[in-house]
């Protein structure tokens, strides 16, 4: 027996029988598969919204859009955290956010708008908002986070899976990728204290900019 990190699983293969390994995986991919067309679906319903909007307001919502499967190493590592034994079932009732996507937009009205637009469509449920724009985090992040419920159509059943889709502005991305990369540096210091006061008014100053940009293009727009 070999043990297969591949994936990122803590998979036992067995060499005299790999056939018998990817029968046992098989589930985990047909899921992962799931999550994957469940992307697509949110990716095709807001780039027709962005399309359209071009189209009709000479102007495009969202500047981006990025998506992603979480991998199978911190797939475990969250159950493992929740103290949930690692089973299709633990992943599909306990974890929001397997299939995650990220829309950058130009402004903070625009969130808003395509947030809307697409919670409000027939096939999508919404489960979670989570809105840190109007309620920053304490450390001043901001984002809009949904948990979006929908249907993808496979050849012999429907499903619902759940997708994380998680709106922020140009400057607010700026802002969140690089306290991402400033975070391993932050845990290893004494005080971080003021590295974090820093970083707040980083985020405040940020948000300001927003702001002022999005009454810059209100007043040319009237
Ligand atoms: P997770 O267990 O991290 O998924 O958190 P949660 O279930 O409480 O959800 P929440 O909506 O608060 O955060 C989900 C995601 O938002 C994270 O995985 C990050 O991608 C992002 N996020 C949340 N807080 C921060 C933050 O302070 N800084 C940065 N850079 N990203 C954040
Ligand atoms: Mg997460």
């Amino acid at each position: 027996m070999n043990k297969a990190t591949d994936m990122g699983l803590e998979v036992l293969v067995n060499t005299e029988n790999p056939e018998q390994t990817l029968k046992d995986m098989q589930p985990f991919i047909d899921l992962m598969m799931n999550y994957e067309c469940a992307l697509m679906e949110i990716e095709t319903k807001l780039k027709i919204l962005n399309t359209e909007f071009t189209l009709r307001h000479n102007r495009n919502p969202f500047e981006s859009i990025k998506c992603r499967v979480k991998q199978p190493i911190s797939i475990i590592r969250k159950l493992q955290k929740k103290g949930l034994d690692i089973t299709i079932e633990n992943i599909e009732n306990n974890l929001t956010d397997i299939a995650g996507v990220r829309v950058i937009c130009s402004f903070p009205e625009d969130i808003y708008t395509l947030s809307d637009l697409l919670s409000k469509q027939d096939d999508i449920k919404v489960v979670t908002v989570k809105d840190y724009i109007r309620n920053p985090k304490k450390n001043g992040y901001r984002s809009l986070h949904l948990i979006v419920s929908v249907p993808i159509y496979l050849s012999d059943e429907t499903k619902q899976m759940n997708v994380e889709v998680q709106f922020r502005t140009i400057a607010m991305d700026f802002w969140a990728s690089l306290d991402h990369k400033l975070k391993y540096k932050k845990d290893n210091l004494k005080h971080p204290e003021i590295i974090e006061q820093e970083l707040k008014k980083c985020a405040d100053t940020i948000s300001a900019l927003d702001y002022k940009m999005q009454e810059i293009r209100n007043m040319l727009e009237d």
